[in-house]
């Protein structure tokens, strides 16, 4: 007590009659009261956020983030829920860069956004930070779809390949192999239609978005046709090869194979349909697998999975599709979402993440790892799958020649247009917008 009361009166002394010691204690008591306002906001955690389809958000939340958080408390991974096309999320991405201060840290990518977000100067260039062994570890098609003009701009967390889904125990209750050709397929369809076993023959992506844009890329690679040649510019839509893709596709809607509904389908709509049991065959991406195989699904077990045919006389092709990860240029965090690249892009959480939802690893080793390959036997041949697959043209106006190719593509299939006119539009227009690109690039 006594002690107390001398050092009051010290204190209280020294207040009195030095400046100095009046001065240092405002400084003390100003020092105290900012860092007990600056340390909470400094320990806050670094929020990345990242916008993707909604389908995708269950697998993420349950996997990515969940692991990612656990080792990096200090960032969060804030998931936004987008809707269910990537044309409308490549849309809302675009949007956010163009209104100048994206709310995203990390840009969860399409494969085919790349040329686009680099050109536009988007993107953080990421050739620095992966040395060539780093990369040297996934799948080559993925890491080149993260390529602009030889820099690095997205790390592939996932690739994709269109497949064919078939009911397995129909054709073998009907004494058909798996079909190698599109007239296989359809003679398969209406004998199983003519039996009763089977509502509907063949379900594929008709509506008019992107998806339709992969699921034809697949038909003019059956039928030796292409879309654009990258290298050359050439555009190959009004050649007869391709209209005879599009003339397929009518076809199978016209003969009731596809049902009438197919010009307004996405993946999900195809895949409830097949899942349901009334389809004999699906053109869609591996996601499809465990949720047909579920507990309680219809045809559980029942399906088998193929690479995509092609015509007769043709190879087929399976479109590449695929998801990665580049850091959007405003970023006020960039550190962090490099650190979230690494992680997330690493062996283990890729390996839960292809195990819980399907996906189609971009790791190599993961296509014939053990755990993976007990549940999902086909992804050894998987890998072949992606090496030979067809690519979307990697062009910087990929999105408007998609756009282009999906509204005329649309028009055929709904009986707007014949199959002649459609493509004969859609090969012009696509001429001028690339003739365009060239004279502005000079
Ligand atoms: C899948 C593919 C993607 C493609 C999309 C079309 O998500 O991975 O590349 O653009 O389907 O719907």
């Amino acid at each position: 007590m006594k002690l107390l009361f001398f050092l009051k009166r010290i204190l209280t002394k020294y207040w009195l009659r030095s400046r100095l010691f009046y001065r240092l204690t405002l400084l003390i008591l100003f020092v105290i009261s900012a860092a007990l306002v600056i340390v909470p906001v400094l320990s806050q955690p670094v929020t990345l956020r990242l916008l993707m389809t909604a389908p995708d958000v269950p697998p993420w939340n349950r996997v990515m983030v969940k692991a990612f958080e656990a080792q990096n408390p200090g960032i969060r991974l804030q998931i936004v829920e987008g809707p269910n096309a990537t044309n409308l999320i490549e849309d809302l991405y675009t949007s956010a860069f163009l209104l100048g201060d994206s709310p995203y840290d990390l840009i969860n990518m399409d494969v085919i956004w790349t040329p686009k977000f680099a050109a536009a100067g988007w993107l953080v260039d990421l050739t620095d930070e992966f040395s060539q062994e780093e990369l040297s570890v996934f799948s080559a098609p993925d890491v080149e779809g993260g390529k602009y003009q030889d820099r690095l701009y997205r790390l592939p967390i996932r690739s994709d390949a269109g497949m064919l889904y078939y009911r397995r125990d129909l054709l073998e209750q009907a004494g058909y192999q798996p079909p190698k050709t599109f007239e296989e397929l359809v003679k398969i369809s209406k004998d199983l239609q003519e039996k009763g076993l089977v509502r509907w023959g063949y379900l594929w992506q008709g509506r008019q978005y992107e998806g339709a844009a992969a699921m034809f890329v697949e038909v003019l690679k059956g039928f030796g046709a292409f879309w654009v040649n990258p290298d050359t510019l050439e555009v190959g839509l009004d050649q007869p090869a391709a209209i005879q893709a599009v003339k397929f596709l009518q076809s199978t809607i016209q003969e009731g194979i596809s049902p009438p509904g197919v010009t307004t389908y996405m993946e999900e709509d195809t895949r409830r349909i097949f899942q349901s049991g009334e389809a004999a065959f699906l053109r869609s991406w591996p996601y499809v697998w465990p949720l047909a195989n579920a507990e309680g699904s219809p045809i559980q077990g029942k399906v088998g999975i193929m690479p995509m045919i092609g015509a007769e006389g043709n190879t087929g092709g399976s479109c590449l599709g695929g998801w990665g990860l580049g850091i959007s240029k405003t970023t006020k965090h960039p550190k962090e979402a490099l650190k979230a690249i690494r992680f997330l892009t690493s062996q283990a959480p890729q390996k839960e993440f292809v195990l819980e939802a399907g996906y189609v690893p971009s790791r190599k080793s993961l296509f014939t790892d053990p755990v993976i390959v007990a549940k999902y036997s086909y992804y050894p041949q998987f890998f072949q799958v992606v090496q030979k697959a067809v690519l979307r043209p990697p062009i910087a106006q990929y999105a408007q020649a998609s756009d282009i190719l999906q509204r005329y593509l649309s028009a055929a299939l709904t009986n707007q247009m014949t199959a002649e006119q459609a493509m004969q539009n859609a090969a012009r227009e696509t001429r001028l917008l690339l003739e365009a690109g060239r004279t502005r690039r000079g």
